[in-house]
C-alpha cells in the first residue's frame, strides 16, 4: 500500500458496524425501469453498477433515495415503497447484499422522506406538501405546497421505521435518513425560512428538529440500538432567499441554515440517535453546493463540514468533489473529517479507492463535474450513466470483452473521441496507430480546458495520454492524413474522428483584426480588449464570458435565442450556477439579439428595438461548429469498414465524443 493515502485505509465504525476504509460511496438515486425494480429492489444491471463500485474497493456504499410511503409523491408507473413490497424487496436484494458483502464492502439503504417544495411538478401533482402552507415549489413557484398534518408526521414516522426493518431483514447493514440535506422535506422543517409552523413540529430549534429525531428514535426502538442509523446533512444552506444561491466567497445574510445554528443542530441529532453525519451544504436553492459543478472549487464544502466535526463525536462525511486523494488523505489523517464521501467519482472510475490504494493516482479517470451523463440524465427521465463512463449502470452490455481477431486499425484525428476509439480498441487487443494533423492530442478539448477552472478537463486529456501511451497506441503527430496514406497503411478498420470546424456567421466585418473565434479566445491566441462582445450565448460564450468577466474586462454576450445556455442536457446546477456567476461578474446579456455588423471598435446588433451600436474592442465568436467530415467522403468506399465518429459524424459535446467512440470500438 501507498502509505502516503493510509488514512483513507483505516478501518472506522458507524455504530456498531465496522467499515473497512474511509471512503464512502455517497446516494445517487437510480430510478428507471431498467436499473429498478417495481418493488424498489434493484434489477441485475442496477445491482451490478453497485457491485462493480465494490469491486473497486469502496468501504461503505449509499444506495439511492427510497421511498418509505406513497401517500404523497409518488413516482407514476412505480412502488417504490419499501413498505408496500416487503417480501419481493427482501427476496430481490439478497443479490445485492450477497454479492457487496463478497467484497468486504457495508451497504445502507437510504430512505427518504421526499422532497416537499424541491419536487419536480410531475411528483407533486395533485398533493404538494411541505412543513407550512403556501411555500412555493423551487422548480415552478406558481405551485404552493400544504402543511402536513400531524397524523400525517406520525404516518411517515411508522413508515420509517417500518422501512428500516424491512431493509434490515434484507440484510443491509443500516440506513441513512434523506434527508436534512439539499433543502429536501426534511431539511424544509429544520429551516426556520421554510417551517412557519406553530404546533410541536414548528417554532424552536428543538421543535423544527422533532421530525428527524421521531424518525431516528421510532427506527432504533423497532431496529435496535445496534442499527447504524446515518443522516445526509448539509451543514450549511447558502441561500439568499428562495431560488437564489449564495456563490463562494459571496457577501450576504443566510436565509437558511447557517454556521452557527448548525453547531446545533448536529449536537441534536446526535443526541437524537444517528450514527453518522453524511455531509455537504446547500438546497436545492444554492444547488451548485450539494451538486458542484465545474466552476465550483474542488472540495469546496469541506471548511464547513470540518469546522461541524468538532462540535459531535459521530462520524463525519464529507462529500463534494473530494476527488483529490491527497486533499481527502490530508482531511482524513488530519481528522478533520473521519471518511470521504464519493459519488461521480465512482461514476468516472470505479476503482478509484483501489488505485488510490496502490498510488495509481494518474490512472485515475476523472470526473469532469459536467453532471451532463448523470444528474442531467436523471432529470430527463433517461438511465444515469457518465460522461466520461459510458459503463455506467450497462456493466455486463458495455464491458470491453478481447477481440478473437487481432486487426490493424487506424484512428485518423487525437481530439477525445479519436483518443477513445484508439484507446478502447487497443485495450481490447487490436494493434492501434493514431494519427494527429497537429502537434498535440486533445483537439478542441485543449481549448475548452483552457479556462482556470477546468483543471479536471485538463486532467482528463493527460489520463488519455497516459492510457494510450501504456496499451501501446502508436501515435503520429503533425501528420495530417491522406487518402495516399490511408492505402499505404493497409489496415482493416479505420476510425475518422476529423471534428468539427467552427461557424463564420455571414456579416460584414466578420474578418477584421478585432473578430476572434471562440477557440482562439480561449487558447488566447490573440490579445483580447477591456470591452468585450461574446456572439453566442451557449456553453461555450458563457464560459468565456465568465472567464474574461472574472479577470475584470467589461462583457458582453448577444445571444439570438430568447435565452442563453439553451442547451440540450445542460444540468440545471451547472446552468445556475453559470448564469449566477454571470450576474456576479456584472456580464450584460442581450437576448432575441443578433449580430449585423462589426467595424473597428464596435458591433452593430439587431434587438426587437431595433439597431444598437455597442462598443468592443474585441468580438468572439461562439457560435457553433460543423461537422469536418472531408476526409471520410475521400475514404469511406476504400475496401475496409471506415467508421465515421464523434463530431465529425454529428457535432456534440465530450459526452457525445465518448460514448459515440466507445460504442464503435467495443464492437469491432
Ligand atoms: C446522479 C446523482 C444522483 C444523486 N442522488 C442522490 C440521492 O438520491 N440522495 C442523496 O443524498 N444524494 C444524491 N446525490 C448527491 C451525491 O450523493 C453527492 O453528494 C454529490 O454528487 C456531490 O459529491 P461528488 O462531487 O462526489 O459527486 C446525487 C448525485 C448525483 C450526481
Ligand atoms: S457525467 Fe460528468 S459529472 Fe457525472 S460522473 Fe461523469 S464526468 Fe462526472
Amino acid at each position: 500500500m501507498n502509505t502516503e493515502f493510509e488514512s483513507l485505509f483505516k478501518p472506522m465504525k458507524i455504530g456498531k458496524m465496522e467499515v473497512k476504509n474511509r471512503i464512502v460511496m455517497t446516494a445517487m438515486g437510480i430510478h428507471s425501469h431498467r436499473l429498478v425494480n417495481e418493488d424498489g429492489s434493484y434489477s441485475l444491471d442496477g445491482a451490478n453498477y453497485f457491485i462493480e463500485r465494490a469491486k473497486g474497493g469502496v468501504g461503505l456504499i449509499v444506495t439511492g433515495a427510497m421511498q418509505v410511503q406513497d401517500w404523497f409523491e409518488r413516482v407514476p408507473g412505480s412502488a417504490h415503497n419499501i413498505n408496500k413490497v416487503a417480501d419481493t424487496y427482501i427476496k430481490n436484494s439478497k443479490y445485492l447484499v450477497d454479492n457487496i458483502h463478497s467484497y468486504g464492502t457495508k451497504i445502507v439503504v437510504q430512505l427518504t422522506a421526499g422532497s416537499g417544495r424541491t419536487a419536480p411538478q410531475w411528483l407533486c401533482e395533485g398533493d404538494a406538501i411541505a412543513p407550512s402552507d403556501d411555500l412555493p415549489n423551487v422548480w415552478n413557484p406558481a405551485i404552493r405546497h400544504r402543511a402536513l398534518t400531524i397524523p400525517e408526521i406520525q404516518h411517515y414516522i411508522e413508515c420509517f421505521a417500518n422501512g428500516a426493518a424491512i431493509a434490515k431483514e434484507a440484510g443491509f447493514d443500516g440506513v441513512e435518513i434523506h434527508a436534512v440535506h439539499e433543502g429536501y422535506l426534511l431539511d424544509q422543517f429544520t429551516m426556520s425560512c421554510t417551517n412557519k409552523r406553530t404546533d410541536k413540529y414548528g417554532g424552536s430549534l428543538e421543535n423544527r428538529l422533532r421530525f428527524p429525531c421521531e424518525i431516528v428514535q421510532a427506527i432504533k426502538a423497532k431496529c435496535g440500538n445496534d442499527f447504524p442509523v446515518m443522516v445526509r446533512y448539509s451543514v450549511r444552506s447558502y441561500m439568499k432567499g428562495f431560488n437564489k444561491g449564495a456563490l463562494p466567497g459571496e457577501e450576504f445574510e443566510e436565509f437558511g441554515r447557517d454556521l452557527e445554528e448548525s453547531t446545533k443542530v448536529a449536537k441534536i441529532l446526535e443526541e437524537a440517535g444517528y450514527d453518522a453525519l453524511d455531509a455537504d451544504n446547500g438546497t436545492y436553492d444554492s444547488w451548485y453546493w450539494s451538486h458542484p459543478p465545474v466552476y465550483m472549487p474542488k472540495a469546496c464544502n469541506l471548511k464547513d463540514v470540518k469546522y461541524i466535526k468538532k462540535f459531535v463525536n459521530i462520524p463525519v462525511i464529507c462529500a463534494g468533489r473530494m476527488d483529490d486523494p491527497y486533499t481527502a488523505a490530508d482531511a482524513v489523517a488530519s481528522g478533520e473529517i473521519d471518511a470521504v464521501g464519493l459519488a461521480r467519482p465512482l461514476l468516472a472510475d470505479p476503482e478509484w479507492p483501489a488505485k488510490v490504494q496502490r498510488g495509481d493516482i494518474e490512472d485515475i479517470r476523472p470526473c469532469i463535474a459536467c453532471h451532463n451523463g448523470c444528474l442531467a440524465r436523471i432529470f430527463e427521465g433517461k438511465d444515469m450513466c457518465c460522461a466520461v463512463n459510458p459503463a455506467v449502470c450497462r456493466e455486463k452490455a458495455y464491458e470491453l470483452k478481447p477481440t478473437k481477431e487481432k486487426k490493424n486499425v487506424v484512428v485518423i484525428g487525437g481530439g477525445i473521441g479519436g483518443m477513445e476509439a484508439a484507446r478502447v480498441s487497443a485495450l481490447r487487443g487490436h494493434n492501434v496507430s493514431l494519427y494527429e494533423k497537429s502537434e498535440e492530442l486533445g483537439g478542441v478539448f485543449i481549448a475548452a480546458a483552457a479556462p482556470d477552472f477546468k483543471e479536471s478537463d485538463k486532467e482528463l486529456i493527460k489520463w488519455y495520454k497516459l492510457q494510450l501511451n501504456k496499451l501501446g497506441v502508436k501515435i503520429h503527430l503533425n501528420t495530417e492524413v491522406t487518402p495516399d496514406l490511408v492505402t499505404s497503411l493497409h489496415p482493416d478498420e479505420i476510425f475518422v474522428a476529423t471534428g468539427s470546424k467552427a461557424k463564420k456567421l455571414p456579416v460584414p466585418g466578420i474578418d477584421g483584426k478585432n473578430v476572434v473565434t471562440a477557440i482562439d479566445a480561449l487558447l488566447k491566441k490573440k490579445p483580447i480588449g477591456n470591452k468585450v462582445v461574446v456572439v453566442g450565448g451557449g456553453l461555450t460564450g458563457c464560459e468565456i464570458a465568465y472567464d474574461l468577466a472574472k479577470d475584470g474586462k467589461q462583457v458582453t454576450i448577444i445571444e439570438v435565442l430568447d435565452d442563453i445556455l439553451k442547451v440540450k442536457g445542460l444540468c440545471a446546477a451547472n446552468a445556475n450556477m453559470l448564469r449566477e456567476l454571470l450576474a456576479y461578474y456584472n456580464v450584460e446579456v442581450l437576448v432575441n439579439t443578433s449580430l449585423s455588423a462589426v467595424t473597428e471598435g464596435s458591433v452593430t446588433v439587431k434587438t426587437a428595438d431595433g439597431l444598437k451600436n455597442i462598443e468592443a474592442d474585441t468580438v468572439i465568436t461562439a457560435v457553433g461548429y460543423n461537422s469536418d467530415n472531408r476526409l471520410y467522403e475521400q475514404i469511406k468506399d476504400c475496401g475496409v469498414p471506415v467508421h465515421l465518429i464523434g463530431d465529425a459524424k454529428q457535432v456534440s459535446n465530450l459526452m457525445g465524443a465518448i460514448w459515440d467512440a466507445y460504442e464503435v470500438a467495443m464492437t469491432i
